[in-house]
């Protein structure tokens, strides 16, 4: 079945020096996953935690510092997840880009980036006010925080089966 050709910005994307680099030398590609999945793992380990506070585990842990320690760590990993990605992208765009995992999983981290935007214009704004137990929006920001990154990694790992 003749599929649609990609967009020609995704041809141009695969054909460029920095496709034909990364499909070409024998380390770069492996490097850049191997820091892909670095950058995920940082990124989950500390929204994980965060969001499982939120929603009432460690009720000992004041949470504002906790989020102090955590939230730079998950920039670092969202930076270094989303540079790689873009790397290991570059590779195959034209034929990634048509890939329905890949798309899910571009969909589920706009949608994670929304609830984080809604999250810190929303409930964190009243952070001072929770006194050891978020409020019901940060919870429920939280919720969507786990599930639509988790729904992230899913998709992430199911690209290689479609
Ligand atoms: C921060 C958000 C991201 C997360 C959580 C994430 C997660 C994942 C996961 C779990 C895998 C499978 C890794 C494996 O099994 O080896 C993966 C692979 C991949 N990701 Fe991401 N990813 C993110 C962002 C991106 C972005 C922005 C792009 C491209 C623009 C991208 C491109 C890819 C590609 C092309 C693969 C397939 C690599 C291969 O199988 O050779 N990722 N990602």
């Amino acid at each position: 079945m003749e599929h649609e050709p990609a967009p020609a910005i995704f041809l141009a994307l695969q054909e460029s020096a920095l496709g034909h680099l990364m499909r070409s030398s024998p380390m770069l590609y492996p490097a850049a996953e191997i820091l892909h999945i670095l950058g995920f793992v940082v990124l989950m380990g500390s929204i994980v935690a965060l969001d499982l506070r939120l929603l009432g585990l460690g009720r000992t842990i004041a949470i504002q510092p906790m989020a102090q320690l955590l939230l730079p760590l998950s920039r670092v990993g969202f930076l270094l997840a989303i540079s790689m990605g873009f790397l290991l992208f570059s590779a195959d765009a034209a034929h990634v880009v048509r890939n329905p995992a890949f798309q899910a999983k571009l969909l589920l981290i706009a949608a994670a980036l929304i609830n984080i935007a809604i999250a810190h214009l929303g409930p964190w704004r009243r952070v001072l006010l929770w006194h050891g137990n978020a409020s019901g929006g940060a919870k429920l920001t939280g919720l969507a925080s786990l599930l639509l990154w988790v729904g992230a990694i899913c998709a992430g790992r199911l690209i290689a089966y479609f």
